[in-house]
């Protein structure tokens, strides 16, 4: 629950050292644009409660107590028409959409922030919510800082070694994108284990595994190879448990924009 904050000394000593509030509040108060995204790096469990009360009250009406009823719109698995990041859904929320079918809000800040909130937790004040950001600045922490590029393929451009990622965005929740890189060793896939393989031949194969059957493995081996293997040539067939990948170092703003550029990934369009 606090893992995405574990990147963030400011926060931290914001809640932990009272003493230096008014320093801080000072501090805040000359910098309002950082005061404000320090207000919003996670959401918290009273934030998610307000928006529950704000969404059944202000939006259940059109959209359903699950979400869906509009088509093409799932609030509560994420699927929208045209917004991506939290700054698009408080844009929608306060200008409206649809030419007039969805009215404009005006909501207070507390508001505004419980009901995006309660929509990133999945409805389910339980739930992480999970912040989305900037899809232009997550883009190019993934090419760049992010090192994301140097194992994930996207659109044709990039190695094999890792899942191509240009669908993900189609296929997984932010909540899951947001795991996978906080902590990959509870986000693996089992079929996307590494695997090592000896051939009859004696070739080491090591590599991720994309697919098995009864008879066969299918593996991308270290040189980006796809090499299919009959079981019958192998005479060892090792699968790894160790994660295939560190715990991104990037901050939770910056992972809140990678999720952002993510979920924009849906396929050539
Ligand atoms: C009077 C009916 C109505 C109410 C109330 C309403 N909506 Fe909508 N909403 C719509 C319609 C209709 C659309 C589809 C608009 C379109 O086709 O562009 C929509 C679309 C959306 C979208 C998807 C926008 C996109 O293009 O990606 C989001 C997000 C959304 N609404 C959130 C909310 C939230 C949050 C509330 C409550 C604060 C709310 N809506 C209240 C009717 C409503
Ligand atoms: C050292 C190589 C490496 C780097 C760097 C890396 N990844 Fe991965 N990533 C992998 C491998 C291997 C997998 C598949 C195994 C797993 O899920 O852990 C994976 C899985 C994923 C998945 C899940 C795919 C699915 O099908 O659910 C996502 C999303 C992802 N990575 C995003 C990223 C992003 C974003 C970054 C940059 C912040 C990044 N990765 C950096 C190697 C890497």
């Amino acid at each position: 629950m606090m893992s995405p904050m574990k990147n963030l000394p400011m926060c931290q000593f914001f809640t932990n050292s009272r003493t230096y509030v008014p320093l801080l509040l000072l501090l805040l108060g000359l910098q309002q644009g950082l005061a404000q995204e320090l207000g919003d790096h996670q959401y918290t469990t009273e934030a998610i409660e307000e928006g529950s009360r704000v969404y059944t009250q202000q939006c259940a009406l059109c959209h359903g107590p699950q979400g869906a009823l509009i088509d093409g719109v799932d609030l509560r698995r994420g699927q929208f028409p045209t917004v991506r990041s939290d700054a698009d859904l408080r844009n929608l929320i306060s200008s409206g959409a649809g030419e007039g079918r969805m009215p404009a809000f005006e909501l207070r800040d507390d508001e505004m922030n419980g009901v995006i909130a309660y929509i990133r937790a999945g409805f389910d004040a339980d739930g992480i919510a999970v912040k989305i950001g900037d899809p232009g600045r997550g883009q190019i922490l993934f090419q760049g800082k992010g090192e994301c590029a140097s194992c994930h393929r996207v659109n044709g451009v990039g190695p094999r070694t890792a899942p191509d990622l240009s669908f993900i965005g189609a296929i997984r929740t932010p909540a899951s994108l947001q795991r996978n890189l906080l902590d990959p060793a509870t986000a693996l896939l089992p079929i996307n284990k590494s695997v090592r393989l000896v051939t009859r031949n004696e070739e080491t194969i090591v590599g991720r595994r994309l697919n098995e059957d009864t008879y066969t493995v299918q593996v991308i081996d270290s040189q980006e190879r796809l090499r299919s293997l009959k079981k019958s040539d192998l005479v060892s067939y090792e699968i790894s448990d160790a994660p295939s990948k560190q715990p991104t170092t990037l901050s939770s703003d910056e992972v809140a924009d990678v999720i952002g550029y993510l979920l924009t990934l849906r396929g050539l369009q």
